[in-house]
């Protein structure tokens, strides 16, 4: 299966691999000429293909997304010889990809970059879209670029090895781009719960193509985040807030967005926009997952959380809500409105 997604001047193709197909193969057909840089991480590593000799293994997780990585990786490219027309290939979650890439889009002003998802996150959000970057002063993903790759690739026998917690933060977002596109999507991952449950490799490979169709087709119209594709943040004003409130511990950042999302929809209520049987309809969906969706939190810890993150964006936040299933829009809330959104979400409120 392939997909192509164009963004702005670049196109990006998504191949999902077939079983017995192998990445590495198809990266020597596509690239025969380049020098070829494999970048994982401690727990990727076991996935980077035998004989490759330019391999460089970092440390895993988000700590070490950082400028100091991104030189690393500049040293390790510099010293087996690599030049422009060489490509760098991520074997990765999110963190490994978006690093990867924003090495590869400032490495002599732009060599080539292939993605390889390791995660379902970095699946169906991460590696699609252009953006790519690292941490710095406490700002996440402050310092980046837009990159888009050119090839990404879909294997979902990664999956196999990743942990539970960190699928059901990628399904999070496979729900987020369900809403997002409409009562069909929605139905159909309905019916997929038990395989996806089951860890079904064609279930997982549906899913992830039909996110991949969703959200490429808001970036194909918003390549540079200028509009419309504010609303793939969905959920996510919310769900920042709540890890925030919670000293980004107990919650991951799935589990947030999972909660976000019942918290948008109660919100989108409160202002008389959201179809009360469509935000049901979700909070049904999200309990069959297994999602938490009342946070052991203070009301006020949320909301001032909601407040700087205000800040941080220069005066007003703009919540993406929706009135039904593919019918989204922003709006500037009124602080009761968010308080009792937040409030419907907290045990102790
Ligand atoms: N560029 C974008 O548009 C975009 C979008 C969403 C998120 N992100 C970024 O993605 C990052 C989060 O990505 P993530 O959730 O994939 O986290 P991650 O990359 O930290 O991976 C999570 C953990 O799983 C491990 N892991 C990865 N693949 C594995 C596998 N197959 N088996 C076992 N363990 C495995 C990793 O080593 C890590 O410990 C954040 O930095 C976020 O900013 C970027």
């Amino acid at each position: 299966m392939k997909q192509e997604f164009r963004l702005g001047e670049r196109v990006s193709t998504v191949r999902f691999l077939e079983q017995g197909e192998r990445a590495e193969e198809i990266i020597r057909r596509e690239y025969p000429h380049s020098l070829i840089i494999w970048v994982a991480d401690e727990n990727t590593s076991r996935y980077l293909p035998a004989g490759e000799p330019h391999c460089l293994v970092l440390p895993a997780g988000e700590a070490f997304k950082t400028m100091e990585t991104i030189l690393r990786i500049v040293d390790f490219a510099l010293q087996v010889g690599a030049g422009r027309d060489s490509l760098f290939v991520a074997l990765g979650g999110g963190v490994v990809c978006d690093m990867t890439a924003f090495a590869a889009s400032v490495y002599m002003r732009g060599a080539g970059v292939v993605l390889l998802p390791s995660t379902l996150l970095a699946m169906v959000d991460a590696t699609l879209g252009g953006k790519s970057g690292v941490d710095y002063r406490g700002y996440k993903n402050i310092i980046g670029t837009f990159y888009p790759a050119s090839l990404i690739i879909i294997e979902p026998t990664y999956l196999a090895s990743l942990p539970q917690r960190e699928i059901m933060g990628g399904l999070a977002e496979v729900v987020k781009h369900a809403m997002l596109s409409g009562e069909d999507a929605l139905e159909r991952i309905e019916r997929l719960l038990p395989d996806i449950k089951a860890g079904n490799r064609d279930a997982f490979s549906s899913i992830i193509a039909e996110s991949l169709t969703v959200k490429g087709a808001v970036i194909e119209q918003d390549p540079l985040e200028r509009g419309i594709r504010a609303h793939l943040n969905l959920g996510h004003t919310f769900a920042h807030a709540l890890e925030s409130a919670t000293g980004f511990n107990g919650w991951s950042h799935g589990e947030a967005v999972a909660w976000g999302l019942s918290r948008a929809l109660h919100a989108g209520e409160l202002l008389g926009e959201t179809d009360p049987g469509y935000r049901r309809f979700i909070d049904e969906l999200l309990d069959r997952f297994g999602y938490r969706r009342y946070a052991e939190a203070d009301t006020s810890a949320i909301l001032e959380a909601v407040g700087s993150d205000k800040k941080k964006r220069g005066g007003e936040v703009r919540f993406v809500l929706q009135k039904k299933a593919g019918d989204t829009f922003t709006r500037a809330l009124p602080r009761e409105i968010v308080e009792e959104a937040i409030s419907g979400g907290c045990l102790n409120p």
